[in-house]
């Protein structure tokens, strides 16, 4: 399955959880493939700090790679469980064609009117012009989006108002859905990232690690990602 962050606003996390995602699958026994499409090379710089907190804690590696367009990707994801890419903030091109490659597009959404304002584009630049596509292209293969909330501040009645606008955004799109796992703003976030690490590894028993692991049931059970490494690898070379 190949899983791609986009949206076309800075910071809202697409990193952030696809690096969450990579560490919490690969620590399950999945062979991860995590590919940084953004120039900034933040998932590749995480990857190479887990490289190194690998040799010395008894963590699993990720193999994580810097590409500059995503035409081999498809190939490349062959070979393992997952493939996680992430994308740089910009609507260009190469966003453009990971998500066309892409099983399920994660859409990060910070907590913010700004961040809701940018979110309508997404949807309708990217999003929706690339189901579309793949409904005409490989209508055997529908694409998917999740959208994820993430750095939420609180349980406030802004929250609610947010996400009933998201929800009203998305009415008419069958195949696009707002996920009820969210993420709050929390510094295990930060630090987790800082080692290389995700949260389940960083701080196992804090929120933080428990919102990765709600995330990743519901992806499993609306999206049947895989969460254990699949037998179809077993096969003999
Ligand atoms: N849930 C969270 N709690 C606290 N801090 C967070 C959270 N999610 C992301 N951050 C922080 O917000 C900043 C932006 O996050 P991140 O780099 O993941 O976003 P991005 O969408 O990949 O950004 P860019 O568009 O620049 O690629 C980082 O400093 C990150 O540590
Ligand atoms: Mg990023």
């Amino acid at each position: 399955m190949i899983i791609c962050a986009a949206t076309e606003k800075g910071g809202p996390g697409k990193s952030t959880l696809i690096t969450n995602l990579a560490a919490t699958l690969a620590a399950r026994g999945m062979r991860v493939l995590l590919v940084d499409l953004d120039p900034q090379r933040t998932a590749r710089t995480w990857g190479l700090m887990r490289q190194q907190a690998a040799e010395q804690e008894n963590i699993p590696a990720i193999e994580s790679i810097y590409l500059e367009g995503p035409q081999i990707i498809p190939k490349l994801a062959m070979d393992y469980d997952i493939t996680l890419i992430d994308t740089s903030a910009r609507d260009d091109e190469t966003t453009r064609e990971a998500v066309l490659i892409s099983d399920l597009v994660l859409v990060a959404l910070a907590f913010g009117g700004p961040d809701f304002i940018h979110l309508e584009h997404t949807i309708k630049q990217i999003i929706r012009k690339a189901i579309r596509h793949r409904q005409f292209d490989q209508p055997e293969r529908p694409l998917h989006a999740g959208i994820v909330m993430n750095k939420v501040r609180s349980r406030s009645t802004m929250v609610r108002e947010i996400r009933k606008r998201c929800e009203d955004l998305i009415a008419e799109d069958d195949q696009i859905a707002l996920l009820k796992s969210d993420c709050a703003q929390r510094d295990d976030y930060i630090g987790a990232f800082l080692q290389g690490l995700g949260v389940e590894e960083y701080a196992p028993r804090d929120k933080a690690a428990g919102e990765i692991r709600m995330l990743i049931n519901e992806l499993s059970k609306r999206y049947q990602m895989p969460t254990s490494p699949q037998t179809s690898h077993l096969r003999i070379h």
